[in-house]
């Protein structure tokens, strides 16, 4: 066992994903209906109307300040953003919604979508993160309130602190992940290698250092040998950064989750998973770039950070937040107009068949939200 030459398997996921040809830098289609894999708010416009519903009620909750920031990290080409401001929410004045997305590619997809502005009109150059962030406040750094809506896009999350809601759907799964093996004496830790076998890279196992068995440990007591897990300490790092933007609010992030141990009793390829063209795709090692490559969150992992202030199934947060009502609403439109067949009615019969799979359970209804309150 050696690893010379070899990269750690999350430095080869975060390659494999944005580096130079990574999956969202030139290789994949990404997400939506003729990309690679189907997020919730690329199912259609309802899933945005409902996560509508739930930023007015934080902005409620918060007082209805002007500004109100709604941060969406990976907000990918801008589905949810698009459907957010299209469902009209009350905090519209004061809503000033910031994208934030790695990819490139991406940034300019969104930039076609949305009408974007520059970051320091939309936030105050403080909290944009703009040239003289640490400086004192001056006339540019003032956001006129009642102007909203107003979208901009950045790379990476603004300085903070801002009042509002960091949103994530789907990020952390796409975030770089460590990965475990349980040896009969301790912990092996999987390198990526240049292959002698089928594909160009292969496996290499090497003895994890001691302060990283000692978590997987933890994290994981007592499982089998063979059993693997994922050590997901950059989905940490974004955690704890998020969480630090939030002067007040709510961080609100939506993905398929389980917990390490759980994860260690499930054979390894069923959590992480590989998609290509909205199929299941190959091994991870294979096509580098040609494949999306995701891991199922451990929760436990986040809560080692802060645990989170609530735990719940996609359909049951949707279902708090009013999609029973919108749904009601569009299937009465439907019947009502279904024989006129204009695109309203169209419209509603979409909007039913959306809540069908936002809710199933053994599908995207199935995803947790898990939510962080701050300054309550
Ligand atoms: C699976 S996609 C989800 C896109 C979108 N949220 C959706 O639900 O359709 C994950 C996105 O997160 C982006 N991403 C990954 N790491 C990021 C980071 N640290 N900050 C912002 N975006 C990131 C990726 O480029 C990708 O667009």
């Amino acid at each position: 066992m050696h690893r010379q030459g070899t990269l750690r398997f999350d430095r080869f996921v975060d390659l494999a994903l944005y580096g130079p040809g990574g999956f969202f830098v030139s290789g994949g289609r990404g997400a939506g209906r003729r990309g690679d894999f189907l997020t919730s708010p690329e199912v259609g416009p309802l899933f945005g109307s409902v996560v509508a519903r739930a930023l007015d009620t934080e902005w409620a909750r918060l007082g209805r300040p002007d500004p109100f920031v709604v941060v969406e990290a990976g907000a990918g080409r801008g589905a949810l953003a698009r459907a957010v401001l299209g469902a009209g929410p009350g905090c519209a004045s004061a809503l000033r919604y910031v994208c934030v997305e790695r990819s490139a590619r991406l940034r300019r997809k969104i930039e076609e979508l949305l009408p974007v502005e520059p970051p320091a009109t939309v936030l105050g150059l403080a909290a944009a993160g703009g040239a003289d962030g640490a400086g004192g406040i001056d006339d540019d750094d003032v956001v006129v309130a009642g102007t909203g809506p107003s979208v901009t896009v950045l790379e990476d999350l603004p300085a903070g602190p801002v009042t509002g809601v960091v949103l994530a759907n789907e990020l952390l799964d796409n975030l770089a992940f460590r990965l475990l093996e349980r040896a009969d004496g301790g912990w092996l830790e999987v390198f990526v290698g240049v292959g002698a076998g089928e594909g160009p890279f292969t496996e290499v196992l090497v003895e994890a250092p001691a302060a990283t068995a000692e978590v997987a440990d933890r994290l994981a007591p007592r499982v089998a040998a063979g059993a693997r897990v994922p050590l997901q300490e950059a989905a940490g790092e974004w955690l704890a950064g998020a969480l630090s933007v939030l002067g007040a609010g709510r961080l609100v992030a939506i993905d398929y989750a389980d917990t390490t141990a759980s994860l260690a009793s499930r054979p390894w390829r069923d959590w992480v998973r590989t998609y290509r063209g909205h199929r299941r795709g190959t091994s991870p090692l294979d096509h580098p770039g040609d494949q999306d490559l995701t891991c199922e969150v451990a929760v436990d992992q986040l809560a080692r950070i802060r645990p989170p202030d609530a735990d719940r199934s996609q359909a049951e947060w949707l279902g708090v937040h009013g999609m029973g009502q919108l749904v009601a609403v569009a299937r009465s439109t439907w019947h009502e107009r279904a024989p006129l067949g204009d695109l309203v009615a169209l419209a509603a019969r979409s909007r039913v068949g959306e809540a069908t799979a936002l809710g199933d359970p053994e599908g995207l209804g199935g995803f947790r939200v898990l939510e962080w309150v701050v300054n309550q």
